[in-house]
């Protein structure tokens, strides 16, 4: 076994820390003050190749593999957490989506728009009736025609107001079993019936919003169907096996942010007459903060290794996620206590991060929906 990095993926990492360090980090603290969206550094992201990571070179992409994205999605949390989500939500889920079950013609229509970060994507699944138990959703596709009508309510929509492209689970067969009522479509921000009525304001990752996105007889070509009708709710849980390594990998980079700073911090800051990294009682937070994000990112690569390799990974992106964003929630209240009272001030950047990382724990699925798959897979013997 061997736990080093192929060349082009340590470069691939080394390149994506230089970008954070340049272009991300600095802005990070006045982009979550004024809860405004990363726009330039989307683009700067997108000319690095970093839209495109699920997306074939014949179509402008630059696919490195949920490996290669889970370094990148690790380094950009490291600055930015709240941009990091916003690459995972596009790259994974939303080209993941077109790229593995669009029609040919979609995909080519698509896939260079989505790589070259002209358009965003975001993943439509969630309403209010319908969170933990996504297979509840209401949403209706009525087939007219060479259309779908859909209408419906979607809400915690991440980057949904500054998505141009959104994918959209809906029931096409509402007396069918979980696994055939529903069916995907890639719907444009632009056809007439969608709109994005609100904003939430909330705890973390205020660069990123989530947004209400309602439908209201919108008409959408059959051809932007994903997959056949009443494949929608595997293709919902088979990306979210992607996207959960993501998040993982987002969690990684969030704690590891969080421990840079308390290192350095209790290096430097003197107590007692000596740097307070002297005491015990702080040495052992680190060790512990430290020896929990190495384990962390293990699983996170397991994960995203096994997916690369086309084995099943359910299991191992579902534990991934768990105990990744798990560890950022620890990992950064341990940074803010290393920080004694000045950790709790918006000028010290791991109040920051200690919110950020508090989403973690549950979009993608809570900790409890994760604790579920991993036991049923463990009960049924199954990955
Ligand atoms: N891959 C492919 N198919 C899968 C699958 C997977 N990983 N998991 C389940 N399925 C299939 C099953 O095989 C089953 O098919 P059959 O009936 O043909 O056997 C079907 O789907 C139904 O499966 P379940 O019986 O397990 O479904 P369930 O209703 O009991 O629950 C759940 C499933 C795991 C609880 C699921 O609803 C779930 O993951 N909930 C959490 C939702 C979630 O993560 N939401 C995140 C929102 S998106 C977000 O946060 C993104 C963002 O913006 C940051």
């Amino acid at each position: 076994m061997d736990f080093t990095l192929p060349d082009e993926l340590r470069l691939l990492q080394e390149t994506v820390r230089e970008f954070v360090a340049d272009a991300v980090t600095p802005r990070a603290a006045d982009r979550d003050r004024e809860a405004a969206f990363p726009a330039d550094e989307l683009r700067a992201a997108a000319t690095l190749g970093l839209c495109g990571l699920m997306v074939p070179e014949e179509f402008g992409g630059n696919p490195v593999g949920s490996l290669g994205a889970a370094l990148v999605y690790e380094e950009v949390a490291a600055g930015s957490p709240a941009l990091s989500v916003t690459l995972s939500v596009h790259n994974t889920l939303v080209c993941g989506a077109v790229a593995t079950y669009g029609q040919p013609e979609l995909q080519a229509e698509l896939l260079p728009r989505l790589a070259s970060g002209e358009i965003l994507g975001a993943y439509a699944l969630t309403e209010p009736s319908a969170g933990s138990d996504a297979a509840a959703l209401t949403t209706r596709a009525r087939r007219d025609g060479d259309h779908y009508v859909l209408d419906g309510r979607k809400i915690f929509v991440t980057h949904g107001d500054h998505a141009g492209l959104y994918i959209i689970f809906a029931v096409t067969d509402p007396e069918a079993r979980t696994s055939r009522r529903i069916s995907a479509f890639a719907v444009d921000r632009d056809t007439p019936g969608l709109a994005v009525p609100r904003r939430e304001h909330k705890l973390g990752l205020r660069a990123s919003e989530i947004a209400e996105v309602t439908l209201t007889e919108c008409r959408v070509p059959a051809t932007r169907l994903l997959g056949n009708e009443g494949d929608g709710f595997g293709i919902a849980m088979a990306l979210l096996d992607g996207g959960r390594i993501g998040i993982g990998a987002q969690a990684v980079g969030i704690a590891r942010g969080a421990f840079d700073l308390a290192r350095r911090y209790a290096r430097e800051r003197q107590q007692f007459g000596r740097p307070i990294a002297d005491f015990q009682a702080i040495q052992w937070k680190l060790a512990d903060m430290a020896t929990r994000i190495d384990a962390a990112r293990l699983l996170v690569w397991r994960a995203a290794t096994l997916r690369d390799q086309g084995q099943p990974h359910t299991l191992a992106a579902s534990q991934a996620k768990l105990f990744a964003s798990e560890t950022a929630t620890f990992v950064t209240d341990q940074a803010v206590q290393i920080h004694g009272g000045y950790g709790y001030l918006e000028e010290y950047a791991v109040e920051r991060y200690f919110r950020d990382a508090r989403a973690t724990v549950i979009y993608e699925g809570t900790s409890e929906i994760q604790r579920l798959v991993i036991a049923r897979r463990l009960l049924s013997d199954s990955q």
